[in-house]
């Protein structure tokens, strides 16, 4: 049972404590029969008058909430679950820490700045290409998408991440989760093994049992994922890296793991599926370059504009080996035929005209600010906190000395109206990275930011003198 009372506001501490128990046996977060602490207990624990839960616990009684057995405790009656209740939310939503979703500020990672989607320019592009276009184009088309927008983007990704393509090689794909998918499917039917760092994006390890994979995740330290623990019996069918800026541990993959992992595809004649999701936003020194440009053969890289522009144009890409294109291209076409192809006409006006390149300069400054805003928001409130990882993208991962992010710590955070990630819960095998949270700022201002770390030092803290307090009172 997690509350606190609040002595600024102006409801007595009476109706706050009613309230919150109240709301905490209504939507099951104490169970029915379940035991409540005594009132002396509570008293001690919320730091107020044990009349005052004497009161509440009465009250509650009264209204059929609470069984009270004389010389055994106060318990919760059968009966009182009734979840969804919006009206005691909002009785329950304290002035002090805003449960409100409008409120909460929410450290995710990978979601772009929305705010910044070049609205204007597109606008203007989508009525080009709708009013100037040959009537062909309302038709279908083929399912590797349209020549032109191939053509840039195979030079685009050479420019500036060495990927070596011809335009034929390159499919559009409804984004990189499609790409992704359609690969496994293609690529498990004789082998269902898929190698995956560990940890990894959930959504992305989702996708690839979705399509009836079996996972062997493979560790990834300072120098990303290790080659070592590949498997020299049971090679997997490929191997799924971020090897640019790992995701969540935001390292980028040495130059001698990216040749140890080629000459492992060699012997074991296995691909390396290459995810290339934030490149673009680099803060310190050069990107470095794609591990598919030094072997196109077996590497399988994958792109996407969902970080650079929006994840909702649903646009991304692949760069298949020569052998892999037409049975690629018949999976696409049977499961969504093509991407849009005015979405793909607009995309590439926009890349033609040198629009793209200005908002990535554009973009990654603005993420750099938002970057250094939370460095410093961390170092200014946890001074002796570490800022792992490569500065890039759009997330970093931080620990905080002695702070162990278990469920009920997070639960906890929540309630002060900010939301952040464990490690742990993109780790595959469990327990290994407890004390590291993945913040997420690239859709965050810098005021929600500084914000966003002021209440988690402020939950961090509350919980700190909430277990204090507890253990004491368990003590006596
Ligand atoms: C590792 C990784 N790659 C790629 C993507 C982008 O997926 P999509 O292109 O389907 O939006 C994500 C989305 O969060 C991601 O986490």
């Amino acid at each position: 049972m997690w509350f606190q009372v609040d002595r600024t506001i102006s409801k007595t501490l009476t109706q706050q404590v009613y309230e919150q128990l109240r709301q905490h046996i209504l939507n099951g977060d104490l169970k029915t029969n379940e035991k409540l602490p005594s009132t002396r207990e509570l008293a001690d624990l919320l730091g107020v008058s044990r009349n005052i839960c004497l009161d509440v616990y009465d009250q509650l009684a009264a209204e059929g909430y609470l069984i009270i057995r004389p010389k055994s405790g106060s318990f919760v009656a059968p009966g009182s679950l009734f979840q969804n209740n919006k009206v005691n939310q909002q009785i329950n939503n304290k002035e002090q820490f805003s449960e409100d979703p409008q409120d909460m500020i929410d450290f995710k990672a990978a979601t772009p700045a929305m705010d910044h989607f070049p609205r204007k320019i597109w606008g203007r592009l989508a009525k080009d290409v709708c009013e100037g276009s040959p009537e062909t184009i309302f038709g279908y088309q083929s399912a590797e998408g349209i020549l032109s927008l191939r053509e840039e983007i195979s030079r685009y990704i050479f420019r500036t991440r060495g990927v070596r393509s011809e335009p034929h090689q390159v499919i559009i794909t409804s984004g990189a989760t499609q790409a992704l998918f359609l690969l496994t499917e293609l690529l498990i039917q004789n082998n269902k093994l898929v190698a995956v760092e560990d940890p990894v994006t959930d959504e992305m390890r989702t996708i690839f049992s979705y399509a009836g994979a079996s996972l062997c995740p493979i560790p990834v330290d300072d120098k990303g994922i290790n080659p070592d623990g590949l498997s020299q019996e049971n090679p997997p069918a490929f191997i799924f890296i971020l090897p640019s800026h790992q995701f969540p541990m935001g390292v980028t993959l040495t130059i001698q793991r990216r040749i140890q992992l080629i000459h492992y595809a060699r012997q074991h004649n296995c691909y390396i599926v290459e995810d290339d999701y934030d490149s673009e936003f680099t803060y310190e020194g050069t990107p470095v370059h794609s591990v598919q440009g030094l072997d196109p053969e077996k590497v399988i890289y994958v792109g996407t504009f969902s970080k650079i522009l929006s994840p909702g144009l649903r646009i991304g890409y692949v760069v298949l080996p020569q052998d892999l294109i037409e049975p690629f291209k018949k999976m696409k076409w049977y499961t969504d035929r093509h991407h849009s192809s005015l979405e793909q006409l607009i995309l590439t006006r926009f890349m033609n005209e040198g629009h793209f390149d200005r908002h990535i300069r554009k973009m990654k400054r603005i993420y750099k600010q938002r970057r250094e805003a939370l460095v410093n928001s961390l170092k200014s409130q946890f001074p002796d906190c570490v800022i792992l990882g490569h500065a890039a993208g759009m997330h970093l991962v931080v620990e905080i000395p002695q702070v162990d992010y278990h469920q009920s710590l997070m639960n906890w955070i929540q309630k002060y109206g900010v939301k952040i990630y464990s490690v742990d819960q993109y780790s595959l095998v469990k327990n290994t990275h407890r004390n590291k949270v993945v913040l997420g700022y690239g859709s965050l201002s810098i005021e929600k930011i500084e914000k966003g770390v002021r209440r988690l030092k402020e939950a961090i803290d509350g919980y700190t003198e909430y277990t204090t307090k507890r253990e004491s009172t368990t003590e006596r």
